[in-house]
């Protein structure tokens, strides 16, 4: 495992997000959705830097098996709790890789008529993922490593590390 983003560094990154998230929803109605399994701790941790009210739900979007490659099927695990109608909506993603799972969700929730839909994703693989998304809050921009920590899992483990690192063939 080769260490890539220390707890710090990602602390201070979800606070920075956290504060400009909270200018610009500013007395809107905003709900976070964050994305489970991957986004449980980055959702936690940025709900808690965003200093304005706001809901948090949460939706399980599952496209990832055991492995570290892509597959286009999405299914939900976990459907909202509460109507997004109207609201102001941030999904909050862990990782964007090649945006098949947002997409998806982009355009299933928008089925719901949210007043406005926007992307926060503490890592964005900016220049594999299709060019047409946009992820309005981007953590940082990353090369096409496969990362674990921070909730972020290679086959259900290594989500509770507190710092981001890069799977090496030893960690397999
Ligand atoms: P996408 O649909 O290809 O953008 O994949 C998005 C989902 O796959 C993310 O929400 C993660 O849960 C998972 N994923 C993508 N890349 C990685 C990675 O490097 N490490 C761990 N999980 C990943
Ligand atoms: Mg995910």
């Amino acid at each position: 495992m080769k260490a890539l983003y220390s707890e710090e560094r990602i602390h201070a990154r979800v606070d920075e997000l956290g504060r400009e998230i909270s200018r610009d929803f500013l007395g809107k109605d905003l709900v976070l959705i964050g994305v489970l399994n991957g986004g449980f701790i980055f959702t936690a941790d940025l709900c808690r830097s965003i200093a304005i009210p706001h809901e948090v739900d949460f939706i399980g979007a599952s496209s990832y098996g055991d492995s570290t490659s892509s597959d286009s099927n999405i299914v939900y695990t976990k459907t909202l709790k509460r109507s997004i109608k109207g609201k102001h909506v941030l999904i909050v993603e862990d990782i964007v890789d090649t945006g098949r799972t947002l997409e998806f969700l982009v355009k299933d929730l928008q089925k719901q008529e949210p007043k406005e839909l926007r992307i926060a994703a503490l890592f964005w693989k900016k220049e594999k993922a299709n060019p047409n998304l946009t992820v309005h809050y981007p953590g940082f921009d990353i090369q096409d490593d496969f990362l674990v920590g921070y909730g972020l899992d290679y086959a259900g483990m290594y989500r509770n590390l507190p710092f981001v690192g890069s799977l090496e063939e030893a960690d397999r």
